[in-house]
């Protein structure tokens, strides 16, 4: 779909909300390649990938792909609202101080609170905790009697050969919050501070209930 035409390519280096599907091998590596040869962008949404989520800082670099463009989101303030694009090369010159502006955008408080966050996902090490709880989190989810198991880091996504809508209001009264991307599909985004016990419990009750 890529062409001279094409002012950028925007993906997901993991796609969330859709299911967590992690792109095989070189896919991203290939839409950079097909972007360069096209003078397009390529800009990586990682609002929901991003700090720490998946194992690294950023998803992207599972895969060594560069973007020219990175949108943040999310976990960038520890929860508190902000966003923010990063730009390299001729696109950092796109938008000079003062172009874009927004009524609350780049306010102190939550500047403050990303770089707080900043501070603790380096000192507690939560990229490494992400990396470590996540391949114990799908390994234990893998034992559960899913048809497929995805996932990078604490990203993990199962599809289930049941009504995933209902098995999520089932955990919520055990205390587990859980959420399910489709009919049959959970997604599960723990905090990065999530412990092993708590891990478990869950995989408990998401055994419990299939
Ligand atoms: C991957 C991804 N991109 C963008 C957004 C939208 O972010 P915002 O609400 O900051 O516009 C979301 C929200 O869930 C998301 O998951």
């Amino acid at each position: 779909a890529v062409n001279s035409e094409t002012g950028a390519v925007f993906l997901e280096p993991v796609q969330g909300e859709a299911g967590v599907y992690v792109p095989d091998g070189d896919y991203l590596k290939t839409a950079r390649d097909i972007c360069d040869d096209q003078g397009a962008l390529l800009i990586l949404d990682e609002v929901q990938t991003g700090f720490g989520r998946t194992g690294r800082w950023f998803a992207k670099e599972h895969s060594g792909v560069v973007p020219d463009v990175i949108c943040l989101a999310k976990a960038i303030a520890g929860g508190l609202p902000m966003g923010a694009m990063l730009a390299r090369g001729s696109s950092s010159e796109a938008f000079r101080k003062g172009d874009h502006g927004s009524t609350f955008a780049g306010g102190p408080l939550i500047c403050a609170a990303a770089l707080a966050t900043i501070d603790v996902i380096r000192e507690e090490k939560l990229v490494e905790r992400s990396e470590d709880l996540g391949r114990y989190l799908k390994s234990e989810i893998e034992k559960l009697k899913a048809q497929e198991v995805r996932g990078l880091g604490l990203m993990v996504g199962l599809d289930l050969n049941c009504d995933c809508k209902s098995l999520v209001e089932k955990a919520l009264q055990k205390g587990v919050l859980i959420n399910n991307t489709g009919e049959h599909t959970l997604r599960l985004i723990p905090p990065l501070v999530v412990t092993k016990e708590e891990i478990d419990r869950v995989v408990e009750v998401i055994g419990e209930l299939l």
